[in-house]
């Protein structure tokens, strides 16, 4: 592949998460940059299967890098998860004359990714892969950092606050959800930095009575009168766990369910620079001739991964960050 690379195209795909904007401005601007053509596909895997794409020039990507969202648009193709779909995708490659793709989103986009890189590999077709991770849940195991995690965190760091200031006036206690359906990365990182009274999250089994109960009843006893408890979506519903609060202590919580706001808005410094990094670092991959690879941040740099390996590692949540979060909750006495 390496010297015939001519034409690449871009997409978004799953959920979204700020600073997909920025990483699609950064392949498109390194493409051109480097004499390569490049074509965005629409609505993810989905635009693959029926052709749905636009030209991207450096223009159409201006006045992007501070926007929420991503003008590509996003979804969850079930049609691509076929052989029968791929194949259609496979077929639009050839007839836009693609020689690679840079997909940006989470595991689903990267299990998307592996599945036609074997495909193409099968067909014997010429068409690289390469991944760029975006998702507010950090939850990618080949890298330390997804793109839209800081963003996410700071949303709701700030919603939790506000919250928090309401609670301390009236005495009360805030349940709080937090998105995180199969990680608890947002809700823990996001509970010590508001120095939450409680975290639950899906790795670790709730137990209701000592986890909630029992430190409520602690800090009561310490003369805490209003109390902050931040749960995943993955470990709960916050409004069964305001119920059961309500029937275990008598005191009537507050519930806020952050939901997609956590997605959306102008992503950080943190977000903008390491999608620009990863963006260029997708497309020195693709220029390379290395294909079928994965992005990812380890130890603060950029770095590249075979696909099928990356997709194999898996990253478990330092249950080192709950600890610091017990040690730091106030006590009773
Ligand atoms: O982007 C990942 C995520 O935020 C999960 O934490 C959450 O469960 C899911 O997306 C919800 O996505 P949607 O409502 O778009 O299906």
């Amino acid at each position: 592949m390496n010297g015939k690379m001519k034409r690449i195209g871009v997409l978004t795909s799953g959920g979204d998460a700020p600073g997909m904007n920025a990483a699609v401005r950064a392949v498109v601007r390194t493409a051109i940059d480097n004499g390569l053509e490049c074509i965005g596909i629409r609505r993810g895997w989905s635009g693959l299967i029926n052709s749905d794409f636009v030209r991207l020039d450096s223009q159409s990507v201006s006045h992007i890098i501070n926007k929420g969202g991503t003008i590509l648009y996003t979804a969850r193709s079930k049609e691509f998860l076929d052989r029968e779909g791929r194949a259609r995708a496979i077929a639009t490659c050839k007839l836009l004359g693609l020689d690679g793709i840079v997909a940006i989103g989470g595991d689903g986009t990267f299990q998307g990714a592996l599945a036609l890189s074997r495909q193409v590999a099968e067909s014997g077709q010429e068409l690289s892969v390469v991944g760029i991770p975006a998702t507010i849940d950090n939850d990618i195991g080949c890298s330390n950092y997804t793109i839209g995690f800081d963003t996410a965190s700071n949303t709701a760091i700030e919603c939790i606050d506000k919250l928090r200031d309401t609670m301390q006036s009236h005495e009360r206690c805030s349940v709080v959800e937090v998105m995180g359906r199969r990680a608890g990365f947002l809700a823990l990182y996001v509970g010590i930095a508001v120095g939450a009274n409680a975290v639950l999250i899906p790795e670790r089994e709730v137990d209701f009575q000592r986890d909630v109960v029992e430190k409520i009843q602690n800090l009561r006893l310490g003369g805490t009168t209003h109390f902050m408890i931040v749960v995943a979506e993955g470990a709960g519903s916050a409004v069964e766990i305001g119920k059961r609060i309500e029937e275990e202590l008598g005191i009537v919580p507050r519930v806020t369910v952050l939901g997609h706001i956590q997605r959306g808005g102008a992503p950080t410094a943190r977000d903008r620079e390491t999608a620009s990094r990863m963006g260029y670092e997708a497309v020195q991959c693709l220029l390379a001739g290395k294909g079928n690879r994965v992005i990812g941040t380890q130890e603060g740099g950029i770095v590249d991964m075979d696909m099928e390996e990356a997709l194999a590692m898996t990253k478990n949540l330092q249950m080192y960050r709950y600890q610091v979060l017990e040690a730091l909750t106030a006590k009773g006495k």
